[in-house]
């Protein structure tokens, strides 16, 4: 079981360097004052000088010292003497003072994401006009395609520290001087890097936290809060939770209606991440309370618990997916023809390729495969007639759904998981990823049920014949002409939601790549626990910056 803590957010500004560097101005001034009395003076005109001027350094003192500190930062707005400073850029425009006075009005959040093909910032900018933040602003840059990701610099992990540098101009030019230093980065790298092994991977992170902590004025989070870190799975799907139900307003505001389940399908993995509610019980043999394990997350959020159920199934990702899939028709062909050669030759009748079509696919043979080691190219051609169903047979054998199940209910592949129809039947259930990327361009609207998802994955195998229905869909005949795959995606999709899931065929799901404009995925709800006090960070004091 994993527990986070986020109350939301109490962070305080203790120093501000601009603050320190005027009062050392203030605190030179007499000494000059003194010198140049000293030479014109008489004593007493010098006893009563020396006094005004102790008078007034001290008044200068009080001032600086009863002030509230970081003020500034507080109310956006000076309260000091009742100017207001020209520079309010630090502000916000949405209010003129927080919500609470040891909140400050605006907080930034730096959050670099280390994907395998490449990273991007996002610079989050939240305001304290209300009990809960708000997110007002996100900047967002992904590193160019040459660069690449913080792995491809295996051997140098220096460079890779500094493929970074391009990602932080954006928080240098974006988050204003004053709030730098107490703008919290954090850096979370995908199961892209635990790839290369763990001692190099480990170098790569170290040498990003040594760059950004030398090199930048942003505190940098804490290696006990796992501040530059490979993410784990579990993180991911309740972090991306955190996001969808942040967003929707189903958390850390007023609102008590119940939250949001979400399926996340990248290229290596899929998370599911709910919170299930047993009411009904008592009647009947079920337990009447998520049962403990890895899969169990206690989560406080925004002063509420919430007891969450998530699992990430590792190799379920759809491009995974596709090559267990595709590895399985070659292994079952090699049985048949008890020869290799026939991998030069196309295969023929794939079911899951589009009907008509064809596409040259890379399959990773893995360690133990008949076939060989490391990857080879094969012509992977559909049927002549549409074969959805033999597709999806294919795509739920991956699925391995009469594995020994240790602990009932399992979805699939042995893993426990409460009953959907039971302990989730009537909430918004949110998909995205390539949930949303495969069925969006097809004409697919916002929310549609498995059922349709169904019928659509019949349309799109069936080829050319059968795509009438996407012709009045911008573009979407040139997505279909371009990804024989798209037969198999589709399959198995609906394969893990309805087969592996359990999810009802007339059960109503959402997809989105968006919530009120901003991106979902994990980034956000990685980044809303950083406005919490004792998050693993505290304000930088740097003079150089
Ligand atoms: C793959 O095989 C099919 C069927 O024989 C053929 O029509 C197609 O041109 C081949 N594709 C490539 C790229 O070789």
């Amino acid at each position: 079981m994993r527990r986070t803590s986020v109350s939301l957010p109490t962070k305080q500004v203790h120093h501000d360097p601009h603050e320190k560097r005027a009062r050392y101005a203030y605190e030179k001034e007499p000494g000059i004052l003194e010198k140049i009395q000293a030479a014109y003076m008489n004593q007493t005109q010098k006893a009563r000088w020396l006094k005004t001027t102790a008078i007034v350094v001290f008044l200068v003192f009080l001032f600086y010292y009863l002030s509230p500190k970081g003020v500034d930062i507080y109310q956006g707005v000076s309260n000091s003497g009742g100017q207001v400073p020209s520079d309010s850029s630090y502000g916000t425009d949405r209010c003129t003072k927080s919500f609470s006075k040891d909140k400050p009005i605006v907080q930034y959040v730096l959050m670099i994401d280390a994907g395998s093909t490449g990273s991007r910032i996002h610079v989050y900018k939240f305001n304290n006009c209300g009990p809960t933040p708000e997110l007002e602003n996100e900047d967002f840059k992904m590193t160019e395609k040459s660069v690449g990701g913080l792995s491809k610099y295996k051997d140098d992990p220096l460079a890779a520290a500094k493929t970074l540098d391009d990602l932080m101009e954006v928080a240098m030019k974006g988050v204003p001087d004053k709030l730098k230093g107490c703008s919290p980065v954090a850096v979370k790298a995908t199961a892209g890097l635990r790839m290369i092994g763990a001692e190099a991977s480990q170098k790569i992170l170290d040498a990003v936290r040594t760059h950004l902590e030398k090199d930048y004025p942003f505190p940098v989070v804490s290696k006990e809060e796992n501040g530059v870190a490979i993410m784990d799975g579990s993180d991911e799907g309740v972090y991306a939770w955190i996001t969808t139900n942040y967003l929707l307003g189903k958390i850390g505001g007023p609102d008590q209606s119940p939250t949001a389940a979400v399926f996340d399908l990248g290229g290596g993995s899929t998370q599911i991440v709910f919170e299930p509610t047993f009411k009904e019980a008592a009647s009947g043999g079920m337990p009447e309370k998520l049962a403990e394990g890895d899969h169990k997350y206690d989560l406080a959020f925004g002063g509420r618990k919430f007891e969450l159920y998530q699992h990430s199934h590792l190799g379920y990702g759809l491009m995974a997916a596709r090559n267990s899939i595709h590895l399985n028709l070659l292994h079952d062909l090699y049985e048949k023809k008890k020869s290799k050669a026939f991998l030069k030759e196309p295969i023929l009748n794939n079911p899951c390729i589009n009907a008509g079509q064809s596409d040259m696919v890379t399959v990773k043979l893995g360690d133990d495969s008949p076939l060989g080691t490391g990857e080879i190219e094969v012509n992977m051609t559909g049927p002549a007639t549409p074969a959805p169903a033999q597709c999806r047979a294919m795509a739920e054998r991956i699925l391995y759904k009469d594995a020994e199940c240790k602990l009932a209910p399992c979805s699939f592949n042995g893993v426990h998981q409460p009953s959907l129809a039971k302990t989730f039947a009537k909430e918004d259930v949110y998909i995205f990823s390539y949930f949303f990327d495969r069925t969006k361009p097809l004409g697919m609207p916002d929310s549609f049920t498995l059922r349709e998802l169904h019928d659509l994955t019949a349309a799109v195998c069936g080829g050319e014949d059968s795509w009438d229905v996407f012709s009045t869909v911008p573009g979407a005949l040139d997505e279909l002409r371009d990804r024989g795959e798209y037969c198999l995606d589709l399959n198995f999709m609906i394969g893990l939601l309805h087969t592996g899931y359990e999810m009802p065929i007339d059960r109503e799901v959402r997809i989105a790549k968006k919530i009120k404009g901003n991106e979902l995925g994990w980034c956000l709800g990685a980044s809303l626990p950083l406005l919490s006090k004792n998050s693993g960070w505290t304000c930088k004091v740097t003079q150089t910056f």
